[in-house]
């Protein structure tokens, strides 16, 4: 078994992760999250809205998970959400048609679809299952339809990402935040993608969950207040050039932005607070990157783009953030579909004076020529230059209709006028979070198994499981283990665990098998400390304290127990100063 099998082989069987369906055979792509699954997912999402929403101050919105279609026209879905897909002509089957010519190119996802079909027919490539030949490479929509209404109704799409919520509420935004950049806001929400083939287990969903900030900044302003929180946390990075060599470099976020490798200090700020997250809910820091999108692979609107990357032992390095600065691009698409300006309004901090050229439709002589289309024509006429108002007749089109003004009735002219401030239309930033494979590397990289000898479950060398999770995102923070099931054990055991959980720690409750056994049932999903209570607890009122890490244990006094552990779990207070020494 490689370590992805052994992790989902655990994952299965201790309640983290079950496949959706099993009962009718289940389906590729769909995940069940079990009671621990549930619980450590939550810790991570909660962590995440404790650094995202609470520090930064980026408030949560929830928008819905179904869209109409006019939001991913705007947002470019529906014309190019997709993945080039390949079918075998004898079996059926679909593939990727990027994914089998992988090892024939070095970037296979940035070739065309004819690019892709002559990859194919010069490597001989057949379908992987069969070994038959494989059809055109065409163009596959990965967005869920689904109609809103009955009957035909009107066309609706589950979200492909939960990013477009925000965009969509941006005036709603910007009043909240009283026009005041920068200002963001927060989804953590499911997204939805038909994916071709996802044969990568939990890595490639086809539901999924996100976690993603849309932060408005000012276009001309890209500094960041904080930045000196990360300037000197040193990252992997694997810029674009150190791509081309191969080699990850180290580096402090501000020699990164100094040299010019990360654009500007907002968009390092944010790989600053992502190295924090991911190392804060357990991604090992020497299996963490930053690579920059390569020139011909990023957005073409975007102006720098760094993925968060997290080594695994059998996917390699796997994207789980991305973290863009898109520009003006989502508000300018969103604005022209919806026909509605999308900018905030900047006061000068000193009014200005400045030289405008002004047009002024005469609206009393338009008005009885255009009628209900005047405003329309007297907006188009604002919008042309000089050269063409200097003409006898003026055309200009509005809504695809040619109109003709006579020029007699359009003045223009240059003049100085003051003016206080002016319409921007903010940049974006965008970290966007897949929780799902945060999850996963997580328990796989505090997943071991060691040898231990002659310790709690036998005398002979044997093989321990331990989940060396975070103690805060662990999905049961103590467990109480009362030595025998005997009645003066049992109540002091549920008067520890009552008071465990008031005090808000996560508790599981475990009176069978032996002691040795529920150690190791504890260590396999990651509880960091057990408490026993035996006959000595009924003489001196103590408990045994074990450590999941070093299996080792001290003895502390019943009485204040909840705020021992509660320092422990959070506070990082030194285990073994905390108690007796066994
Ligand atoms: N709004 C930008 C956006 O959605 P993305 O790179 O397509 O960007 C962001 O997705 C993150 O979502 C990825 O880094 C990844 O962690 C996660 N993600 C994307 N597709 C996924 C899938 N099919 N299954 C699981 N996670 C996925």
């Amino acid at each position: 078994m490689d370590k992805y099998e052994q992790v989902i082989e655990l994952a299965k069987r201790r309640g983290f992760l079950w496949n959706s369906f099993e009962l009718y055979g289940g389906t590729a792509g769909f995940y069940d999250y079990g009671p621990l699954g549930s619980t450590l997912k939550r810790r991570i999402e909660q962590i995440w809205r404790e650094t995202y929403v609470v520090q930064e101050g980026y408030m949560e919105i929830e928008a819905p998970t179904i869209g109409i279609e006019e939001v991913f026209v705007a947002s470019g879905h529906v014309g190019g959400f997709s993945d080039p897909l390949c079918e075998c002509k004898n079996c059926g089957e679909a593939f990727r048609a990027d994914h089998l010519v992988e090892k024939y190119v070095a970037i296979a996802d940035t070739l065309s679809d004819e690019e892709l079909d002559r990859v194919i027919k010069e490597n001989e490539v057949k379908c992987p299952e069969c070994e038959g030949d494989l059809g055109e490479t065409y163009e596959f929509n990965l967005m869920f339809k689904t109609n809103i209404g009955p009957g035909t109704g009107r066309q609706g799409y589950m979200r492909p990402e939960t990013a477009q919520g925000m965009f969509v509420d941006f005036l709603r935004l910007a009043r909240f935040y009283r026009e005041k950049l920068p200002f963001g806001a927060t989804q953590i929400g499911k997204s939805y993608r038909n994916e071709i083939s996802p044969r990568q287990g939990v890595i490639r969903l086809r539901e999924f969950t996100q976690a993603e900030a849309e932060i408005f900044i000012d276009p001309n302003d890209k500094k960041h207040a904080n930045f000196s929180r990360f300037a000197d946390t040193v990252v992997n990075l694997y810029s674009d050039e150190a791509q081309e060599r191969q080699e990850i470099e180290q580096m402090t976020l501000g020699e990164a932005v100094e040299k010019g490798t990360i654009a500007h200090e907002f968009l390092a700020y944010q790989i600053g607070l992502t190295n924090h997250f991911l190392q804060r809910v357990g991604i090992a820091a020497d299996k963490l990157r930053f690579r920059q999108h390569m020139k011909d692979e990023m957005a073409h609107y975007a102006i720098d783009c760094w993925d968060a990357e997290i080594e695994t032992d059998r996917f390699g390095w796997v994207e789980v953030v991305g973290i863009a600065d898109r520009t003006d691009y989502d508000l300018k698409a969103h604005a022209s579909v919806s026909k509605t300006e999308l900018s905030i309004y900047r006061e000068y901090s000193e009014p200005k004076m400045v030289t405008q050229f002004v047009v002024k439709p005469n609206m009393g002589k338009l008005g009885p020529l255009f009628k209900g289309k005047a405003k329309a024509v007297a907006d188009a006429l604002k919008a042309l230059g000089q050269e063409e108002l200097e003409q006898e007749n003026i055309t200009v089109t509005v809504d695809g209709e040619e109109f003709t003004v006579p020029g007699e009735i359009v003045e223009f002219a240059e003049e100085t006028v003051k003016i206080s401030g002016e319409n921007i239309i903010p940049h974006v930033i965008e970290p966007s979070y897949g929780i799902d494979r945060i999850f996963y590397s997580t328990m796989e990289h505090a997943f071991e198994e060691e040898m231990v000898t002659g310790k709690e479950e036998s005398d002979e060398e044997d093989a321990r499981i331990v989940m060396r999770l975070r103690k805060e995102v662990a999905p049961v923070q103590v467990a109480i283990l009362p030595l025998l099931t005997r009645e003066e054990l049992i109540n002091p055991a549920r008067s520890i665990e009552a008071q465990l959980k008031q005090k808000g720690l996560l508790v599981s409750y475990d009176d069978s098998g032996t002691i040795g056994r529920r150690y190791r049932r504890n260590d396999e999903i990651g509880t960091p400390y057990s408490v026993t209570i035996d006959y000595d607890t009924l003489e001196d009122n103590t408990v045994t304290i074990r450590d999941r890490d070093s299996m080792k244990q001290i003895r502390a006094p019943m009485d204040g127990i909840a705020d021992l552990l509660h320092e422990l779990i959070y506070m990082n207070r030194d285990f073994e100063s905390a108690g007796k020494a066994l």
